[in-house]
């Protein structure tokens, strides 16, 4: 499915449509199976997570294959098509949970175009979690992956021919300011303001979550991570705890934005300790983003971080700092892009 079939879907569905599922979800018992996923562009990625879910695959393939869909995809933030470091090189992150805590991570991969799937080898086939940089490359080739030409996407060359003009050690925050977003609204023309106020379409790293109809949870996240970040920068996607974290007593909850801020407060691990105190996934993000805000108020102004959660009851929430961030969520009952709540 192409973006802007995607975001007519989206567009389709009404925030006041959104809002009202939204507090469906939190009455109902239980939501199974269910997968959501960061940023609009999380609803093909969520289509190709249902056809597993919907047919009682697991939690964890429908993770990995709604990851892949969109490392597949030409996207500024995730796969070899997203933006590169300073050095002009497309440096990947991923990781990969499940329900009994199993979890494997690959982070500053080069040249390999499904991170997600190396991930899960890592975490299938070796006693680590993390490999990185070269050696992970060569495990991925060890494992019948691919060395793909190291070649930049078109848009990806430009943004970077961009950047190169000034070269100034200054991290996008927020990428859809960088033009991808007029160029979205450009190509989406009325439906894009249904569900962004300025027509901009905001997306960056790929997290999702899922509850498959047994009642487990998995999840995965996968990034191209900060656009012309330092050759060797590792955000918060490839870390546990920090990009992604499951806990099948509790729930599970992934991240987007600037992933130092995240790590910093292991934001994925408190959100679901903030679950299993009770708190519902919308309240225990908020109190994540809290967190990271309450530690440096002034910085905050100037960054972005969401969080997006889901619980064993399948009752999901998600908090920003800023206004901007969306989540997709696809259940029985929803096919829907929602707006973030946020701080700030
Ligand atoms: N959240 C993605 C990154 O900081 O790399």
């Amino acid at each position: 499915m192409n973006r802007r079939k995607f975001l007519r879907i989206g567009a389709l569905a009404s925030p006041v449509f959104a809002a009202k599922n939204s507090l469906a979800n939190n009455f109902n018992p239980i939501t199974k199976p269910i997968v959501v996923s960061t940023w609009a562009n999380g609803m093909p990625v969520n289509a190709e997570a249902w056809k597993i879910l919907s047919t009682n695959g697991t939690a964890l393939d429908a993770v990995e294959a709604g990851a892949m869909h969109i490392e597949n995809e030409i996207d500024c933030c995730v796969g070899l098509g997203g933006y590169p470091d300073r050095d002009g090189k497309v440096t990947l992150d991923s990781c990969i949970m499940d329900h009994k805590a199993n979890c494997g991570a690959v982070a500053c991969i080069e040249r390999i175009k499904h991170p997600v799937s190396v991930a899960r080898k890592v975490m299938e086939k070796t006693p680590h979690v993390l490999l990185v940089g070269a050696g992970a490359q060569q495990f991925a080739v060890e494992n019948g992956f691919t060395l793909e030409p190291e070649v930049l996407s078109e848009p990806a060359k430009k943004a970077y021919a961009e950047w190169l003009k000034k070269s100034e050690y200054k991290p996008v925050i927020n990428i859809e300011n960088m033009g991808a977003g007029k160029e979205q609204k450009k190509q989406n023309g009325p439906f894009a303001p249904a569900f962004f106020d300025d027509g901009t379409v905001n997306h960056d790293t790929m997290g999702l979550v899922a509850l498959d109809s047994v009642g487990n949870l998995s999840g995965a996240v996968t990034t191209s991570g900060m656009a012309f970040k330092l050759h060797g920068r590792v955000g918060d996607s490839p870390i546990i705890g920090a990009g992604l974290f499951v806990d099948n007593e509790a729930g599970a909850a992934t991240s987007t934005g600037t992933g130092e801020e995240v790590i910093r407060i292991c934001g994925t691990h408190l959100v679901v300790e903030f679950m299993r105190q009770g708190y519902s996934p919308e309240m225990a993000c908020k109190k994540a983003v809290e967190r990271i805000v309450k530690r440096d108020k002034a910085k905050a102004q100037t960054l972005q971080v969401g969080f997006l959660a889901l619980n064993k009851k399948g009752q999901y929430g998600a908090y920003a700092i800023q206004k901007g961030f969306v989540f997709s969520v696809k259940s029985e009952r929803e096919n829907v892009v929602h707006q973030s709540k946020f701080l700030i």
